[in-house]
């Protein structure tokens, strides 16, 4: 028995969606509660969902009882202030498990790569379930920021670079492709990202919004990319010298 998962996501673990249109109100991520919580960069978190409805990021397997990412508890005083973003998370009627707002500042390609990392999304999860995947549903507008993707960390060749304008919505399979945002800016990023649990629901919902792989590619400058490249493993592999193992292997719970 193996999970249930999306067809569409089965080749290049990602599809990019059609952009959502009615740009959402920033006072409404602007309201929110936010907590610290390390991710892939300089970041903070704002639970609109999380395990039993506190303000917090933990994975759901941390609880009593625990469970895995799904059945996240709504939490009232989140979604009071947020209720554009509420509504578009359970607008694809797919179980969620976390969903908050990331704030991630600016940083560099080689930063980016640095933090690339597999998230823990099915820990606990019955096999015969949906596979939890996650959505990104860019906020701010940063045309010049990409969700960095590689099938693997170390080839640059497996690389997509998704740029991120106001609205830009992808579905990725976070704990099969390393990942990780390449925010160029003067302030912060903001993106909802939820779990969602596969299932009829979500795949209705995919494709109704022409979910694609084929994704415009941004070039970059040849020896400002390797030289990115370089330093970015340099410093992995100095992090994984210092820890006796790479930690990014171990895959990310927030
Ligand atoms: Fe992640």
């Amino acid at each position: 028995m193996t999970h249930q998962k999306l067809d569409v996501l089965a080749d290049k673990g990602f599809v990019v969606l059609d952009s959502y249109g009615d740009l959402v109100d920033p006072r409404e991520w602007q309201a929110l509660e936010y907590v610290d919580w390390k991710s892939s960069g300089d970041t903070r978190f704002a639970p609109l969902a999380s395990a039993y409805g506190e303000i917090e990021c933990n994975g759901f397997w941390h609880f009593d009882p625990p469970k895995p990412d799904k059945d996240g508890v709504w939490i009232d005083s989140q979604t009071q202030k947020a209720p554009t973003l509420s509504w578009r998370a359970q607008e694809a009627g797919a179980n969620i498990g976390r969903c908050r707002v990331i704030e991630l500042q600016p940083n560099s390609y080689a930063d980016a790569l640095y933090n690339s990392h597999l998230d823990d999304n099915n820990r606990l999860n019955p096999e015969e379930e949906g596979w939890i995947v996650r959505c990104f549903m860019q906020l701010t507008d940063n045309p010049n920021s990409y969700m960095i993707l590689r099938e693997d960390v170390k080839d640059p060749s497996t690389e997509t670079r998704i740029a991120l304008p106001a609205g830009a919505q992808l579905l990725v399979d976070s704990e099969r492709m390393w990942h990780s945002v390449w925010h160029q800016g003067d302030g912060p990023r903001y993106c909802l990202i939820t779990s969602f649990e596969t299932g009829p629901e979500l795949e209705k919902w995919v494709e109704a919004n022409n979910p694609t792989t084929e994704v415009v590619q941004v070039e970059l400058a040849v020896e400002a990319a390797a030289a990115a490249e370089d330093e970015a493993q340099n410093r992995r592999d100095a992090r994984t010298a210092f820890y006796g193992y790479d930690p990014t292997t171990v895959r990310s719970e927030a």
